[in-house]
């Protein structure tokens, strides 16, 4: 269905990197419910050449965990070579070049969406990439800078020239950060230019907003991102729904107290429990946003410490009439 290098997927769903998010209890999850190629969150090109201790948990994996996608941030010719050979000691299938992030501070040293500045210079660093990688090497971007400097065409046809082999867009530019409309002309723009897969990103929340970003800009395939944040449903949903139009019921309440359980579980396996807890406070949120009723277990989760008194608050939930 969808390729990208050597790598073939039965699925053109992917799972994006999302900073904060994507670790490994949180892939297995999405893997477990339809997932297929899932990405680990980006990770600094220095970071990488210091292997700091961060760093190092940010990419732990297992075998089960694949197909798996690394995307590296950074402009530095030295420590990109570096990230990459020290990448060569682990087991992983695509390696992604960050050209999107629209971070302040990560703009300010010239990387991310900055890059989409200066398409040569984001050709050059991707050149290397690819001459210094065993992987299939792909690389992610914005529509542009901003509204006055929409230039992906320009910034795709200088990575599909350094020999990505798949181009990943997000639709919207630096300046709209993740709030405001997907252009999903300029993605067609791309898709209409390109040989290689391009994949879509931006508001992929639901099966029929993924089949209006495949209809309307004839992309390959889709990045869910914020879609999959305490829905990792939306997996099956989306095939069921591209496939044959068929609608899956959204699961009840008890359904999404389970999984939760499950979820927390692998986060304090993984982490500890104090830190654990705190990094599921968020997904508490996501997993409960739209059920009514939720506001004060929702303050009283963000404040918890402890398993004891996060499961309390998730068998609250589960007493909730799902409406
Ligand atoms: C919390 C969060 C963290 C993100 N971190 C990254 C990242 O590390 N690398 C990246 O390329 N994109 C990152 N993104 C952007 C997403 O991959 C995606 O392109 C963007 O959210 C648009 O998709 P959506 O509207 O479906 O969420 C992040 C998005 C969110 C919400």
């Amino acid at each position: 269905m969808l390729k990208i290098g050597r790598v073939k997927l039965k699925s053109n769903l992917v799972l994006a990197p999302m900073a904060g998010v994507s670790d490994f209890p949180f892939r297995a999850l999405n893997r477990r419910f339809g997932c297929e190629l899932a990405f680990i969150e980006m990770i600094n090109v220095r970071s990488l050449s210091y292997k700091m201790r961060k760093t190092k948990k940010m990419l732990s994996t297992s075998a089960q965990d694949r197909p798996l996608g690394i995307q590296i941030i950074g402009c530095e010719e030295e420590f990109i070579l570096r990230a990459i050979d020290i990448l060569k000691s682990y087991e992983y299938d695509v390696l992604d070049f960050n050209a999107a992030c629209p971070v302040k501070k990560v703009a300010r040293r010239g990387e991310g969406a900055a890059l989409l500045k200066d398409p040569k210079k984001l050709h050059k660093l991707l050149k290397l990439i690819v001459d210094n990688s065993d992987k299939p090497v792909t690389v992610k971007i914005r529509t542009g800078w901003d509204s006055s400097s929409i230039n992906a065409k320009e910034a795709a046809l200088a990575s599909q020239d350094a020999g990505v082999s798949a181009l990943f867009i997000h639709g919207r530019h630096r300046d709209q950060g993740y709030a405001g409309e997907v252009d999903y002309e300029a993605i067609r723009n791309v898709k209409k230019a390109l040989d290689i897969p391009v994949i879509g990103s931006g508001d992929v929340f639901s099966p029929v907003l993924a089949k209006k970003m495949l209809d309307e800009t004839g992309c390959d395939g889709l990045l869910v991102a914020r879609g999959a944040l305490g829905n990792p449903w939306i997996f099956k949903e989306t095939e069921a729904f591209l496939k044959n139009k068929k609608i899956i019921k959204r699961p009840g309440i008890g359904k999404i107290a389970d999984i939760m359980v499950k979820h927390l579980g692998s986060y304090i396996d993984f982490y500890d429990e104090p830190h654990g807890v705190k990094r599921f406070h968020k997904f508490f949120a996501w997993y409960t946003k739209g059920v009514p009723n939720v506001r004060t277990l929702r303050e009283n989760a963000f404040r918890v410490k402890t398993l004891k008194g996060m499961l309390e608050i998730i068998e609250s939930f589960r007493k909730l009439t799902y409406v």
